[in-house]
């Protein structure tokens, strides 16, 4: 008989019929000696692994949440895919979103915060912010009913998938770029077995990290925090991470790089230099207290300043101006007033459209934030100090620290004589992100043609970052990857996610179905009569279902969707019904595609 170690576990079932997780069960037993038997399930709480039983009574494309172990996030997840059970870490390695209430489609489950996805057959991850996949656990059928077994030191512990190291190989790939997606490069190259040299130069004094909590947790984060990998990481693997380095040129003829005195010879280069915060030519712009964020450095002066600061101005209502007015306000409530200054009508137009935007700005309103809109900047005034923003209708802003979120320059400085360079400043590349002979570019600096269009687009996104190192990566390699992806991005201001995917530049209308006064909508972005992109509030999986329906094509018609003939339910159907498998062919290491 199997040995109870544990004499009280709290025990919570979720189910998921399909793809709708509804908490059914909630069961507290308290284990003594015998094996917890109830509701055709049991749980045993051994030495080193948790063991659980469930009804083997899944059906076809159903995931449910299992409870494991006695906290909340000790559960697993079970899917029934191609008639085979398989089971897989409950928690998102990127910020542990449970996956049971994401969902799953084929083989694959996306995660309801940030779109990552994860095949369940492996738990290796397609695409996402992050660079960790899930871990596998064992399942047995025996008797009507399913046997899971968990390691305890595996439950809720973020998988890095199988790497190798340096070994003799002497082709050398130099990365210049410490973001996610030099990062993610050099990461891919050692999954798909690559042994040759990798160097990563950044001109960055830290190893690489996440920039996106800067805006969003001002006032949490810590720079290790941040950081994607431990300084270990890079000895483990071979690569090797030249920090506060900048590139001052590259000979593509003579395949160099040049850093000082030093020429750095590359058979392979990655240029993944993504872009600066600009600061825009106004009298006044460098004055003390006047800043961007893009840096962590960026992010310690802000934070320093902001705790003193009565009179915030932030210059620019998208993304970076928005998040850090909502941290800040949230921060230090009545004891500063912030405005927010920029030239369009409502925040985010450009990106967003009127409806949502504005409906954005009535939530920073409500919480104290102010606006200047249709307001461009005169000039930053102070001495030495700012003290004032001008702007261009008359109107003064006392101020004691300004934000610029005024969007960035691409850094394409070092190779714009000697590539094309598209006109939206990327480095322009082909599918495969190859911009010239055995150099390619990714990340927010490259400019490549969009499949579903065919027109180059430059896309600042984290997820996307991360998926353009691995595209590029397996290019490198010469194994063929076209970049096929639907962009998605998030944002969060006043506790509130907004998530959008796809490609709306030069949208010309927006359906709206939902509630904008209370940011709960699903926003379908239209160009020339056909859906290209989708932003939504407060509506679980929408993002997740709509990536998918725009990766598979099958977007409702835009006359459907304003006659309300189709939902999103409808759409979350269509999808299901196509199928859709893990597509990403991981370096090879995704048992999906062997
Ligand atoms: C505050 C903040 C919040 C964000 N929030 C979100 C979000 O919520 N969701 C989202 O999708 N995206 C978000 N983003 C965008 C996301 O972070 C970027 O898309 C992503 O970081 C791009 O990664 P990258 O590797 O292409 O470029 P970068 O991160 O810009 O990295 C490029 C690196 O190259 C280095 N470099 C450049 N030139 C040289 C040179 N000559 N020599 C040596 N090194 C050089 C730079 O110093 C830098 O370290 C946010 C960005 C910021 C700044
Ligand atoms: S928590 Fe899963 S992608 Fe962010």
């Amino acid at each position: 008989m199997r040995k109870i170690l544990s004499s009280a576990i709290a025990i919570t079932l979720r189910r998921t019929p399909l793809v709708v997780p509804q908490r059914t069960q909630r069961i507290a037993a308290t284990l003594i000696s015998l094996p917890l038997i109830r509701y055709g399930f049991y749980t045993l709480n051994l030495n080193d692994a948790y063991e659980v039983s469930i009804e083997d009574n899944l059906n076809e494309g159903e995931m449910r949440e299992v409870q494991v172990g006695p906290k909340k996030e000790d559960a697993v997840l079970v899917c029934k895919v191609d008639g085979q059970i398989y089971c897989v870490s409950n928690s998102c390695p990127h910020v542990g979103a449970p996956l049971s209430a994401g969902f799953l489609v084929g083989d694959k489950v996306k995660c309801p915060f940030h779109n990552a996805s994860f095949s369940v057959k492996d738990g290796v991850h397609e695409e996402g912010p992050m660079f960790r996949g899930l871990q596998t656990f064992p399942v047995k059928q025996e008797n009507g009913q399913l046997v899971i077994r968990v390691e305890k030191q595996l439950l809720n512990a973020p998988r890095t998938l199988n790497m190798v190291t340096k070994g003799d190989d002497p082709t050398h790939v130099v990365i210049v770029g410490g973001g996610v997606s030099g990062q993610s490069a050099a990461e891919t190259l050692r999954q798909a077995g690559f042994r040759g040299k990798i160097t990563i130069i950044t001109a960055e004094d830290s190893l690489p990290y996440d920039r996106t909590p800067m805006s969003k947790m001002t006032f949490l984060v810590k720079q290790q925090g941040l950081q994607i990998r431990p300084q270990q990481f890079y000895e483990q693997y071979g690569i090797d991470v030249l920090t506060n380095t900048t590139v001052e040129s590259i000979d593509i003829n003579n395949q160099d790089v040049v850093v000082g005195k030093e020429k750095i010879h590359y058979d392979k280069l990655l240029l993944a230099t993504g872009g600066t915060a600009r600061r825009p030519q106004l009298d006044g712009v460098n004055l003390g207290n006047v800043h961007t964020l893009r840096q962590f450095n960026d992010l310690e002066s802000i934070r320093d300043k902001a705790k003193t600061a009565k009179n915030i101005v932030v210059v620019g209502a998208s993304f970076i101006g928005m998040e850090t007015a909502s941290a800040i306000k949230k921060e230090f409530k009545d004891q500063v007033n912030i405005t927010v200054v920029d030239s369009t009508t409502v925040p985010f137009e450009r990106v967003l459209g009127k409806e949502v935007g504005g409906s954005l700005q009535k939530l920073h309103e409500a919480n104290g934030v102010e606006f200047e809109l249709n307001a461009g900047v005169k000039r930053i005034g102070g001495v030495g100090q700012v003290q004032r923003v001008d702007l261009l209708n008359g109107k003064s802003l006392q101020a004691d620290l300004v934000i610029l979120g005024t969007g960035i320059q691409p850094n394409n400085k070092l190779v714009k004589d000697q590539l094309k360079i598209s006109p939206n400043g990327g480095i322009e590349t082909d599918v495969f992100l190859k911009a010239a002979k055995n150099v390619y570019a990714s990340g927010d600096i490259s400019s490549y043609p969009y499949w579903a269009t065919g027109e180059h687009v430059r896309i600042e996104h984290q997820n996307e970052a991360v998926r353009q190192g691995y595209v590029a990566a397996l290019n490198i390699l010469g194994k063929p990857t076209p970049l096929t992806d639907v962009p998605f991005f998030w944002t969060r201001q006043w506790d509130r996610t907004l998530a959008y995917s796809g490609v709306g530049q030069g949208f010309d209308e927006v359906i709206v179905d939902g509630d904008l006064t209370q940011q709960k909508f699903v926003a379908y972005y239209a160009r020339k009569g056909r859906v290209v992109a989708s932003a939504s509030m407060n509506t679980p999986n929408a993002q997740m279902i709509i990536s998918e329906a725009l990766r598979l094509n099958v977007m409702p018609s835009v006359e459907d969707l304003k006659e309300k003939k189709v939902s999103l339910d409808d759409i979350k159907k269509i999808v299901l019904s196509k199928g859709s498998s893990c597509h990403c062919k991981r370096a090879g290491q995704c048992q999906a595609q062997l």
